[in-house]
């Protein structure tokens, strides 16, 4: 990590430093943010729906731009706690948005926001939210976009190692599998899953560049669940990993989004490289 206290340097919070994406985006500081401190926030230093003492570090701190990575992340927590999950996901990145007024800041978003009849889906496309956390993403992206200095990142399924080994996907799945489960996939449900490391990249390239504004960063692959899964089980050829494949049409459960593959055109023009094909990274990573 970049945390060498010289006051000529400007400072970036992490906020969700603890969760997988924060917790990438502290650790590829070390490559990819060069003439930054690296200040990693977490509950420690405030809770995201504590706006006095976010202000409180924050005027102490003056930090000179804001990667927000912390949020509910996950949609079921989301449905079962609601009113939490406004509480940080809109009012917490409001409180933020406002400190960070004159500041650049980079908000973390979700393929969820879309309804998923369409796929291929690109900045300019209509969302449709079909849960609560798709719902707290749209109201975060409204207010963090009225601010031209700010910028939001919808991402996808973001494969990767947290520091607490239950954070991503695929930890998920391994304990699962690890656990003896057998796990049942869709074959015709689609994402585009990327590593998390590559959107820690990204999002270091839009903070060097001043890139504000909408963009999708997903893997240039559409898969379906079932296709995903299989990656995941190639990749750890040592475990048992047994496993279905099912269809969407039997489905019976609350409401999810069928496509929500992402064009990632958009940042893919300001890359310096090129966003993975999720089954050929997972390869060639094994
Ligand atoms: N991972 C994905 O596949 C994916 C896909 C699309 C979008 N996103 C978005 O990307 C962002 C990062 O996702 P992630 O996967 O890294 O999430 P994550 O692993 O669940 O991490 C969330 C982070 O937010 C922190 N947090 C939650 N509530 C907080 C509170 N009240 N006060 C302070 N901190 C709080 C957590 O801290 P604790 O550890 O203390 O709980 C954790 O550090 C999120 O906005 C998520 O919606 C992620």
């Amino acid at each position: 990590m970049n945390e060498t206290n010289d006051p000529r340097q400007p400072q970036v919070w992490v906020t969700g430093a603890t969760g997988l994406i924060g917790g990438l985006v502290v650790q590829t500081s070390a490559r990819f943010a060069a003439g930054w401190i690296v200040r990693p926030t977490t509950r420690r230093q405030f809770d995201l729906a504590d706006s006095r003492s976010m202000a409180a570090c924050f005027h102490q701190e003056r930090p000179s731009a804001v990667i927000h990575c912390g949020a509910v992340s996950r949609p079921v927590d989301c449905e079962r706690e609601p009113g939490l999950a406004r509480r940080i996901n809109v009012d917490g990145t409001r409180f933020l948005a406002e400190l960070a007024a004159e500041i650049p800041l980079i908000f973390l978003s979700s393929d969820m926001v879309f309804d998923g009849r369409k796929g291929g889906y690109r900045e300019t496309d209509a969302v449709n939210p079909m849960s609560v956390y798709a719902e707290t993403k749209i109201e975060g992206e409204q207010l963090i976009l009225k601010n031209p200095r700010h910028a939001v990142v919808r991402t996808s399924l973001n494969y990767g190692a947290s520091a607490t080994g239950n954070r991503s996907f695929n930890e998920e799945m391994m304990t699962a599998w690890q656990a003896g489960k057998t796990l049942s996939f869709f074959t015709d449900e689609f994402r585009c899953p990327i590593p998390a490391v590559v959107t820690s990249r990204v999002l270091w390239e839009l903070l060097n560049q001043g890139a504000t504004g909408l963009y999708h960063v997903a893997g240039s692959e559409r898969l379906s669940r079932w296709d995903i899964a299989e990656c995941v089980a190639r990749r750890h050829p040592g475990i048992s990993a047994p496993r279905t494949a099912v269809s969407r049409v039997a489905y019976q459960g609350p409401p999810r989004p069928a496509d929500t593959s992402l064009n990632s055109s958009r940042v893919q023009a300001l890359l310096p490289f090129p966003l993975p094909r999720f089954s050929e990274w997972m390869a060639d990573a094994s």
